[in-house]
This record gives C-alpha cells, sequence and structure tokens, in this order.
C-alpha cells in the first residue's frame, strides 16, 4: 500500500519539476543566456549575426530577427543571477549589456550597417570586465 502511495506521489511531483525546468526559456539563467548567444555551435552572436553582417547584399529581414533574439536575451541578463560578485556591477555590467544589444537591434531596424558593427564590437569588447568579476571557474 506504502509503495502505491509513492508511485502516485511521484506522478504527481515529477511532472510539476518538469514544468519548472521548462519554463527556463522564459527566464533563463546566466548560463543559458551566454550559451544562447556565444555557444561555440549555436549562438546567436558569434553564428548567424556574424554571418549576415558579412553578407552582401545584406538580408536586412534576416538580421533583423537575429538581432531581436539577440536583444530579447540581452534584456534579460540583468535580472539573472552572476555566478559571484556584487549587485551593484552586476546592474552596471548586465545592464550595459542590455543597453548594447538594444543598440545592435535598433541599429538593425534603421538598415544602419556601420552603427550595426559598432554595437557588434562593443559587445565583442565586453565579455572579459565582466567574466573577471562575474563568472566563476
Ligand atoms: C554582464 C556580464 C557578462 C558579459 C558582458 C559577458 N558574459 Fe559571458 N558569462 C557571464 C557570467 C556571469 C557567466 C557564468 C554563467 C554561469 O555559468 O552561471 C558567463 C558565462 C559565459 C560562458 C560559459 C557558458 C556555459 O556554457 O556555462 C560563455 C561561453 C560566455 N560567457 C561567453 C561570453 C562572451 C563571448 C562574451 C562577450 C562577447 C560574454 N560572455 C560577455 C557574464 C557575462
Amino acid at each position: 500500500m506504502k509503495s502505491w502511495i509513492a508511485v502516485a506521489l511521484m506522478a504527481v511531483l515529477v511532472p510539476v519539476g518538469a514544468i519548472s525546468f521548462g519554463s527556463a526559456s522564459e527566464d533563463p539563467s546566466t548560463e543559458n543566456i551566454m550559451k544562447g548567444l556565444f555557444s561555440k555551435k549555436s549562438g546567436k552572436f558569434n553564428n548567424a549575426l556574424k554571418k549576415e553582417i558579412a553578407a552582401s547584399p545584406t538580408d536586412w529581414e534576416a538580421l533583423q530577427k537575429t538581432t531581436k533574439e539577440i536583444h530579447e536575451l540581452g534584456e534579460q541578463l540583468e535580472k539573472a543571477e552572476p555566478e559571484k560578485g556584487s549587485k551593484e556591477s552586476w546592474k552596471k555590467l548586465a545592464g550595459k549589456f542590455g543597453e548594447d544589444t538594444k543598440a545592435l537591434h535598433e541599429a538593425a531596424e534603421a538598415k544602419e550597417l556601420a552603427k550595426v558593427k559598432a554595437a557588434q564590437k562593443s559587445i565583442q569588447t565586453s565579455c572579459k570586465a565582466c567574466h573577471d568579476v562575474h563568472k566563476g571557474k
């Protein structure tokens, strides 16, 4: 009888666990945001964006779709938790990261390739300053 209760409990608890994992994409962790942007194989920033910026003529529709996704991830970074470091510093650095991804998307919306590249560069050079303070080993 007891084991029957355990099975019934598992049936209730397991889906609850699955749901809370499933919603991670709506409120992603710092790790998921970083992977979504910078994973070697599939990160939006160092794959799709790079190719679309280099393409000639520019496929603005494709580029805007990518910068939109990058901005959506970027603006959530401030709400996510860093591995270490102070809240004040995180607010500043993750906040700037959100601003940079916003500038990137706005430049793509305006079809201004020079500004797209400037925002790309600003993001590209922000990694170390933040990792030094907020990324664990
Ligand atoms: C505002 C802060 C911030 C900026 C800017 C930033 N990162 Fe990160 N990054 C982090 C933190 C914090 C982690 C650790 C995440 C964790 O595992 O919880 C991390 C982790 C990573 C990881 C490891 C993800 C994994 O698989 O666990 C990669 C790759 C990465 N960052 C790439 C980059 C690159 C490339 C840039 C710049 C183009 C960059 N990051 C800019 C904060 C930042």
